[in-house]
């Protein structure tokens, strides 16, 4: 949460650093500021609301037109959404500026300290003490040099981090992590660096990136030095080249990042299931051998995991242990070396997930990730990670990649029965059909759906065995971006309670693919039906109990896949005739760095 963003170069930093905060908008958007170096003093820019509203060049006249700075997309933490709190944060005198991702938990000892000094907090954020950190370490100890005064901040900070500074009179910038993402871009021309959240906010400058461990920190001053935030000692690391490109983090010919994703999902699907045949085995085979498997993930990463528990069930007579991520320290006493935990995530960046990682490295677990961001903290702390291949992300709804978590754990289910194969030709086969789902002529009776619905203040949605799962998706996509309070339940748990809600015309979802939770749930519709429910049938074949339809291919054990795509399609469109952002949902951000 929070998206940072660091330019060191020739060319003038602030156009360069707007852009890229745009980008990262999807992890924070309450406020943004910019601090860029002068030759005389740092001039600052701070804003609320989304940047993305921002025009580059008429604000660049409020700022000089240095070629170092600093910027930042804040999701708040510590703090209210004012300018105060808004980053970057200045020392006393002006010339350092910080931008912070993290949470320092002992801000309050440090910031009594400072007080105590004279320093005057203008701020009830965590992330002020830094700047003001390094300015008493400047003040206080003579000849010491900016890096140093950095490091020494560094040691006192506990909790997690990342970190850019800049400095006016060093004419240096620096930046630091720990358990907060940071990636830096290596520029073409010599000399520049563009550092960030994550990759998307500079593919368009350069596609050459140094992933930077925790407790590593970087100093660019004409060129770049890393080391050891600890013991000082210098570290040697190679650039990685990243396979996205540019037009991929672009929303192209359409309006929001949401329906583009939507709409890649075809060819998402197919590069989720390009993998390496051997590796996929080898896992399938491990999940086989293992005394108990864990999948750990949160939210629809969550949901996927849940939605393929299923779908080992069914193929493969499988037991899988799915635990929300926030909740798997309570799991450690089950662990021993021979359990597999596969962790599945779209950012690798969760908070919760990187816990249970670390809850279950102490146990001796062997851990293997389905990630999408390449470099990301989760694949830097798992054993073996297969790449979802989806491209960035940028909408803050997970749409692509949950279908390619999906494709993914299907193809490993077919795989831990021998059946790569044909996991496979059905998954190609899934992904055409996918098309089919997203092109534009099929949507308009979603449209029309979504049309009806608009004004609702509740939905349910409700599925049995395997669409047990996709109710609850469906749930959320609709909830998050459209805020009509949607809830998803197991179609036989609504005689236990929920069946209370139900009055005429509550508008309910049903999902009902062809197999063996057909019969029942088509009587969990009549029930509710029965009681005034307005049915929204999505199923292969249509059926008099269904007000409204929306028809889907029977894809067999595949069938969660298809089924969601009509109803990523309906939350957009609920969130458009609703006047909702749908890439920015009121209190979200994409990558929950935070516990
Ligand atoms: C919902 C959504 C979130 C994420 C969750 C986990 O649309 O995007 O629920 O799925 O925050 O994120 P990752 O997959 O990055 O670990």
């Amino acid at each position: 949460m929070c998206g940072i963003v660091g330019y060191k170069g020739k060319r003038e930093a602030y156009p360069i650093i707007v852009d890229s905060l745009k980008i990262l908008e999807y992890r924070g958007y309450d406020s943004w500021g910019v601090a860029i170096s002068g030759n005389l003093s740092t001039s600052v820019i701070k804003e609320i609301g989304m940047i993305g509203d921002a025009d580059s060049l008429g604000d660049a006249s409020k700022i000089n037109r240095g070629t170092m700075g600093i910027g930042h997309t804040r999701w708040a933490t510590h703090g209210t959404v004012t300018i105060e709190n808004s980053h970057p944060h200045l020392s006393s005198d002006g010339k350092i500026a910080v931008v912070h991702n993290g949470i320092i938990e002992n801000y309050q000892a440090l910031r009594k300290n400072l007080k105590k000094k004279g320093y005057v907090f203008k701020s009830e954020t965590d992330s002020e003490v830094i700047p003001y950190l390094i300015e008493d370490f400047l003040k206080n100890k003579k000849g010491i040099s900016f890096e140093d005064a950095f490091r020494k901040t560094l040691s006192l900070l506990e909790g997690t981090y990342a970190i850019v500074a800049i400095h006016d009179g060093f004419d240096t910038m620096i930046c630091a992590r720990k358990d907060s993402p940071i990636v830096i871009g290596v520029g073409v021309d010599a000399g520049e660096y563009i550092i960030a959240s994550d990759v998307p906010a500079f593919i368009e400058h350069t596609k050459n990136v140094v992933f930077l461990e925790n407790r590593e920190m970087a100093v660019f001053n004409g060129d770049m030095k890393i080391i050891c935030s600890v013991t000082g000692k210098i570290i040697t690391k190679k650039s990685q080249v990243i396979d996205w490109d540019i037009e991929q983090a672009k929303k192209g010919e359409f309006k929001y990042y949401m329906l583009k994703e939507i709409s890649e999902q075809k060819e998402t699907i197919n590069k989720a299931i390009h993998q390496d045949d051997k590796v996929i085995q080898d896992i399938a085979d491990a999940i086989n051998e293992s005394y108990g498997t864990f999948f750990i993930a949160s939210g629809s990463s969550y949901h996927a995991a849940l939605s393929a528990s299923y779908t080992f069930s069914r193929i493969a007579k499988k037991h899988i242990n799915v635990v929300d991520s926030s909740e798997f320290p309570n799991y450690e006493h089950f662990l021993t070396p021979q359990t597999l935990m596969i962790t599945i995530s779209q950012s690798g960046e969760t908070a919760d997930v990187l816990d249970a990682v670390k809850v279950a490295k102490k146990k001796g677990v062997k851990i293997l990730s389905i990630v999408n961001v390449m470099g990301s903290s989760l694949m830097r702390n798992s054993d073996h990670s297969l790449l979802m291949n989806a491209g960035p992300e940028i909408c803050v709804l997970s749409t692509k990649s949950y279908t390619s978590q999906l494709s993914i754990l299907t193809l490993l289910a077919y795989a831990s029965v021998g059946k790569l194969d044909e996991g496979k030709a059905l998954l190609r086969c899934v992904a055409n059909h996918v098309g089919e789902l997203t092109d534009p002529k099929t949507i308009l009776s979603t449209v029309e759906v979504a049309s009806y619905l608009k004004d609702k203040e509740h939905l349910y949605i409700i599925g049995r065995g395997q669409s047990y799962p996709t109710a609850l998706e469906a749930a959320l996509k609709i909830k998050e971006v459209s805020y009509i309070h949607a809830e998803g339940f197991a179609g036989g748990t609504l005689k236990h309670g929920p069946i209370a809600l139900i009055e005429k015309g509550t508008p309910c979802i049903v999902f009902a693919p062809n197999d063996e939770t057909k019969k029942e749930i088509l009587s969990n519709a009549m029930e509710i039906k029965s009681r005034g429910a307005h049915i929204i049938g999505v199923s292969d074949k249509d059926n008099e109990i269904f007000d409204d339809f929306i028809k889907v291919p029977d894809v067999g054990h595949a069938s969660p896949i298809c089924d969601i795509i009509p109803i990523q399609v309906l939350s957009y469109y609920l969130a458009i005739f609703r006047g909702c952002n749908p890439d920015r949902p009121r209190n979200l951000a994409k990558s929950v760095t935070v516990k």
